[in-house]
């Protein structure tokens, strides 16, 4: 299918700290296996970052280490824009406008502005509550129709609908609605394994609940040993009474490839302690490459150097392109 035929897609992840294994199996592992049906375009969201307190030499690693992850998950820069989010400009300046329809009410109302308020009492700043306007402006500047997320940014879809829809109504056809690509399965909404009724995340005080992309074999087992389950002793899907041991199915799945019904009869009959280990094995066996492979291109900074520009530059051009017309469409007056 020629490039112009494809629709395109967005998507983005923090550099704020670790990348878990529920990133990866929510969003990160599908972004490469989406690269030749759609144009996809890849961020690291630096700028979404800010919005809790970041050290500043920290974030410049951490925004290095996620842009050789996501090539180590399998992006391939020839095939998809993979870039940084604050070497497009475009991004604030969307933003900006987007503000002027978005509402303080609606949001004020999402899940995310209040959770992070409360974790983050003593650094309640506007950035926290505008996230969801940027990451609106994100998506539309690219006129994306899909958006591989997790399940935990559907609030977040939601309102970038509304926007583009709120933006469309009143200034005309300008913004592509985009729509969800969240997983139908389970790895939508991978859960901590110290405690499988909240979801797996890296600003969990217990490093137990979760597994990071880079954890090496003896802590990916060690954390899989220690997995919350229940007192049954069948290994057997089933969420809302087993929500331990299904999402350790879930990852099982995700990691090796068997599907559900395969796993359980393979581990039929088998105690939860070897079904936790082999869980670990099939995590850090599939870990090691992504590691061995993210090491080497951080090694290549002058590799790394030149994705980032050629990303930042296609990005910026297809960006300029959407905001032009946005500002047409508002009512400034042509500058060039
Ligand atoms: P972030 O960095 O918090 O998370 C990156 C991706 O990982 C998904 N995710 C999960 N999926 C399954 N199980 C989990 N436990 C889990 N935890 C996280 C998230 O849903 C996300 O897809 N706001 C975004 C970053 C962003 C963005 C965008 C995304 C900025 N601009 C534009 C899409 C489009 C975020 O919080 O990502």
């Amino acid at each position: 299918m020629a490039d112009t035929e494809k629709k395109s897609l967005f998507s983005a992840v923090q550099p704020s700290g670790a990348v878990t294994i529920g990133n990866y199996i929510g969003a990160i592992r599908n972004f490469a296996k989406l690269q030749d049906e759609f144009n996809c375009i890849y961020a690291v969201a630096d700028l979404h970052a800010i919005t809790v307190r970041q050290e500043a030499a920290v974030l410049r690693r951490n925004t290095l280490e996620l842009m050789a992850l996501f090539i180590a998950c399998g992006i391939d820069p020839a095939k998809s824009v993979l870039f940084v989010q604050s070497h497009v400009p475009a991004h604030c300046e969307l933003t900006w406008v987007l503000n002027t329809i978005a509402y303080p009410g609606e949001l004020s109302r999402m899940t995310q502005f209040k959770d992070k308020s409360a974790r983050h009492a003593d650094n309640v700043n506007m950035g926290l509550m505008d996230y969801p306007v940027l990451m609106a402006s994100d998506i539309l500047l690219y006129q994306a129709a899909l958006v591989p997320v997790g399940a935990d940014q559907k609030q977040h879809l939601e309102l970038t609908r509304d926007l583009a829809i709120r933006f469309n109504n009143r200034y005309g056809q300008t913004f592509t609605v985009p729509d969800g690509y969240i997983l139908k399965d389970s790895g939508a909404r991978v859960m901590s394994l110290a405690d499988p009724s909240k979801k797996m995340s890296k600003s969990d005080e217990n490093p137990n609940g979760f597994v990071t992309m880079g954890d090496d074999k003896d802590t990916v087992i060690r954390k899989f040993k220690r997995a919350v389950t229940d007192s049954d002793a069948d290994i057997r899907y089933d969420p809302e009474h087993k929500p331990g041991i299904s999402n350790l199915l879930t990852i099982y799945h995700a990691f090796t490839g068997k599907s559900i019904p395969e796993a359980e009869a393979e581990f039929a009959g088998k105690g939860y302690g070897e079904f936790k280990i082999a869980v670990g094995e099939a995590v850090a066996d599939a870990l090691a490459p992504i590691q061995a492979e993210k090491a080497r291109l951080l090694a290549d900074k002058a590799y790394l150097g030149e994705v980032m520009k050629k990303g930042a530059e296609q990005a910026f051009r297809i960006s300029r392109k959407t905001l032009s017309k946005v500002y047409r469409k508002v009512g400034f007056l042509a500058g060039e």
